[in-house]
């Protein structure tokens, strides 16, 4: 049924496709155990490919009805089969190609194509969906026309959508009825969308700044109507913010939002129809956190933006996926930090690159931002082509400053409208408009793995002279054992015992564009490369990688005094945090080595201080010391670990344990005083300064109940008296984590009680129980596979359960029985055939086993193995498992 072993395909072997599809039409009609799916292709021959070629469609899991050509009905000898392709050997150079397929929706458990989600029908296509749904050139570069007509039963589908404008719509006679899309864009078939189901909007407008009145839409079940307004003040505050900062205007009369429970990503640019996981689109105070507040902000604008970064101008092959990806996350985040903290966005952002991209770039599946093959597009929706994509982005936009950015980016919209383009259409565009040079920058596209920028400083005093020493390397990837050095912007200072130091490069005039002395972006080229810094009246601190300028890892030999001054006297926010990361996680590695010693654990006071210090400054915004004082996770923890030799599980939770329990007994009145400075006394609203108290506060709550049993009984009130869900939810990870059992069950027990009909706050409880610690963790989450609460097709819940114990509760996913390692194998043995994307994702812990010492490594490779003799493997599954093991 399979083929034997699914094979990769490269982006060296990309041709132009043969054919081109000009205008589509597409005519569904709708039923409860199949749909029908009427296609007329208005196709011709590519002038641009090489003549005489076989017209090749993609098609899976179709039943063809019938086809024809210019109107004649093909007979069998015309046109053959194979799995996933329908071939007519001879064609003219133009003709409308005819089909009619059959499909099964009810049954679509893949999520991918035409699906049901609860009451409606809808579609995902990107990447490879709509060969799901009929027979089609199913790839980016064949952008058609797109005129569609859908028609279902009155009653159960009221509201009928697609992409672009209505214009038409006709009740039928048998209790059916019809409305007709027309999508005046050119676009590929993976920006296809359909909906058709029982929902309500709310509906608002915007007027762009060229007069054009849009209709704004959400759709929802009715339950949720009082959940749309914070995605649509989203949705309005990022077209604005488009405009003013790029300069990009919508261009449809409507713009339309769907949220539906079952997803497997986060949501879809469709043209004009964009679809959203409901989690990433549904809020209110009293169900949703300050968390998902800017998630859904951060996620309305993310799809928004596509318009332009993906939509208007799309990618040429999916090999070119950061093209749209990293350049609209790279908006996205600044959207976010022009709405709240930038300080804090960046910290949140460059925390996710270190902790997961890095890890990922470490690992088994590491690839460059522009993957250079792959077996199934679907695992590169990755960290590396996101978050890493947007990086790469944002140095650009540092190299070439403000200005000569949005030059470059006017001149790709503009150039490139209406086209499938590559990466390097991207850069190519901002090298023409900006004069500046970035060919040694392009290998950013093409080299995997996190380069490691090693500094060291050498102070003359006579001389008044410092220089700095930076060595850059990268280590080994899969399929790439050298790597070349890349140009990464450092953007850094030299603090002195007075503040920043004015900065004087050696053969250089000082810069008179910019008034600041007290900042530089050195341009780091060489493997090797020495920075001379003249008139240095000090020996001074470096504070390197400010604002996180470029995705690397940084090493320095900071003294913990070093830290302990950048930590508190640094201009750069981010150096601020960082240097508190460094701190603790040195204390972290020394306390780890008294456990392994035997020893009993010391936490150096230098650090207990300078935290204390933060915590009683209330000069400070709250929001960033939170983030200093949140030590660094187990996961990040472990991979460093990995990178000295090999993690071991056990040590690291119990050093970490250790610290944070050392901190909160030293800082206790602090903490308590801390908890009851930052109350919050006004309504409830997701903004900046209500959600940076919320955080500290909560973040005290944590230490309180480390420092003493007693305090359980502030998060017991809190849980009783939260007026909205982050205070409740931090309550209630914090009793679940540290309460008795029963304080844990009660509080459990009630918030289902009172959360039961929610199916997004129910998630959250299922993911607070898969934390919870103890020998217990694994039957309590078995247990709860069986709850009225989880759904195995549902991927929110597949998430919040079986993801949240994998990846948030270390001890017991790594038990030394394997117990966690083979629930985690049962669970992808399940959705490997239903749904082989999410199968795939829940993988991700496994292939790191080499990451850990001892039998756990063992165990977990056992794990791969016995998956990886699994028959009829998907080829998500077997990508991932393969590469893996390799
Ligand atoms: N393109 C979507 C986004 O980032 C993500 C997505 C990919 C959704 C594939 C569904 C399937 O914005
Ligand atoms: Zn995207």
């Amino acid at each position: 049924m399979r083929d034997a072993r699914p094979s990769a395909i490269y982006l060296k072997d990309y041709r132009p496709p043969a054919f081109l599809i000009q205008r589509t039409r597409l005519a569904f009609d709708l039923y409860e155990d199949h749909a029908l799916v009427a296609a007329t292709l208005h196709i011709r021959r590519n002038p641009a490919a090489e003549p005489g070629e076989a017209l090749v469609l993609h098609g899976q899991e179709l039943e063809l009805l019938s086809i024809a050509l210019d109107g004649r009905e093909l007979a069998g000898q015309e046109y053959s089969l194979t799995d996933d392709t329908l071939q007519v050997a001879s064609v003219p150079d133009q003709f409308t190609l005819t089909t009619r397929t059959r499909i099964r929706p009810q049954d679509n458990t893949s999520l991918e194509g035409l699906y049901k989600s609860r009451t409606m029908f809808c579609t995902q296509c990107e990447a490879e969906g709509f060969r799901k749904i009929t027979y089609y050139l199913d790839r980016p570069d064949v952008m058609a026309e797109f005129e569609v007509s859908v028609e279902a039963d009155r009653a159960r589908y009221p509201v009928l959508l697609s992409n672009g404008n209505l214009v038409g719509s006709e009740v039928l006679d048998n209790g059916r009825h019809r409305a007709d899309w027309h999508d005046p864009f050119p676009k590929p078939a993976y920006l296809f969308a359909l909906v058709a189901g029982d929902l309500r909007s709310v509906e608002d407008s915007f007027t762009t700044c060229g007069g054009r009145e849009v209709n704004l839409r959400i759709f929802v079940e009715e339950k949720d109507l009082d959940k749309c307004d914070h995605a649509m003040l989203s949705l309005k505050k990022s077209m604005r913010w488009d405009e003013e900062v790029y300069g990009r205007e919508y261009d449809l009369d409507i713009f339309n939002i769907v949220a539906v429970d079952d997803f497997n990503m986060g949501a879809m640019e469709n043209k004009s129809l964009n679809i959203f996981n409901s989690s990433c689109v549904l809020c209110s105070p009293a169900t949703t956190t300050d968390k998902g507040f800017q998630t859904v902000e951060a996620i309305v604008a993310h799809e928004y933006f596509h318009n332009w970064s993906g939509n208007r101008v799309t990618c040429r092959d999916w090999f070119q996926l950061s093209l749209k990806e990293g350049f609209t996350v790279f908006r996205d985040a600044e959207f976010s930090a022009d709405m709240g903290s930038r300080t804090v966005k960046r910290v949140e952002d460059a925390t996710v690159m270190r902790t997961a991209q890095f890890a990922e770039d470490a690992g088994p599946m590491a690839h460059p931002i522009r993957p250079d093959s792959f077996i199934e597009i679907s695992n590169f929706y990755t960290l590396t082509v996101y978050e890493k994509g947007a990086e790469v982005v944002r140095m650009i936009h540092t190299l070439l400053a403000a200005e000569a950015f949005r030059k470059g980016s006017d001149l790709y919209f503009e150039r490139h409208d209406g086209q499938a383009v590559t990466c390097e259409d991207f850069v190519v565009a901002m090298e023409d408009a900006s004069g500046v040079d970035l060919g040694q920058f392009r290998r950013w596209y093409s080299q995997a793995g996190t380069p490691v920028l090693s500094v060291n400083g050498e102070y003359d005093a006579d001389a008044e002279r410092y220089r700095l020493h930076v060595r850059q390397s990268c280590p080994p990837t899969p399929g790439q054992a050298d790597k070349q050095p890349l140009l990464i912007p450092l953007a850094m200072g030299l603090l002195g015992d007075a503040g920043n130091l004015p900065l004087q490069l050696a053969g250089q005039a000082p810069d008179p564009e910019t008034g600041d002395n007290t900042h530089l972006v050195l341009r780091v080229t060489e493997a090797e490369q020495t920075f001379v810094f003249e008139d240095v009246r000090e020996p001074p601190v470096p504070s390197l990688l400010r604002g996180f300028s470029a995705p690397v890892r940084l090493e320095y030999a900071y003294s913990r005094g070093e830290l302990c001054a950048l930590m508190s006297r640094d201009d750069d926010g981010f150096v601020r945090w960082d240097a508190a990361q460094q701190l603790a996680l040195s204390v972290l590695e020394e306390v780890e080595g008294q456990i392994l010693g035997g020893d009993a654990p010391v936490v150096d006071p230098l650090f207990l201080d300078a935290c204390t210090v933060l915590l009683e400054d209330a000069s400070l915004d709250p929001a960033m010391v939170a983030e200093m004082l949140r030590l660094p996770g187990e996961g990040y923890m472990a991979e460093l670990a990995a990178r000295r030799g090999g993690a071991r599980v056990e040590s690291i939770h119990l050093a970490r344990e250790a610290v944070l329990k050392a901190l909160a007994e030293h800082a206790e009145n602090a903490w308590l005083d801390t908890y009851r400075r930052n109350v919050v006394s006004e309504p409830y609203a997701p903004e900046a300064t209500q959600v940076a108290a919320r955080s500290l506060r909560n973040l005290s709550l944590e230490y309180l109940a480390l420092a003493r049993p007693e305090h359980i009984a502030l998060a017991r009130a809190q849980f009783a008296s939260a007026g909205n869900m982050t205070d409740q939810l931090a309550a209630l990870r914090v009793i679940s984590q540290r309460g008795s059992d029963a304080q844990r069950d009660e509080a459990l027990d009630s918030f289902y009680r009172q959360w039961q009909s929610e199916t997004l706050v129910v998630n959250q409880w299922l993911q607070v129980q898969a934390a919870v610690p103890g020998e217990q963790a694994l039957a309590r989450v078995r247990g709860l596979l069986e709850h009225a609460a989880f759904d195995l097709r549902n991927p929110n819940k597949v998430r919040a359960l079986v993801g949240g114990f994998a990846n948030g509760n270390p001890l017991q996913f790594h038990r030394a029985d394997g117990g966690g390692y083979g629930f985690l194998g049962e669970i992808i043995e399940a959705l490997n055939i239903r749904n082989p994307q999410i199968a795939s994702r829940l993988l991700t812990p496994l292939t790191r086993w080499r990451n850990y010492a001892g039998e756990q490594g063992v165990k977990m490779r056992a794990e791969l193995e016995r998956l990886a003799a699994l028959p009829d493997l998907s080829p998500d599954v077997f990508e991932v498992l393969s590469k893996s093991l390799e």
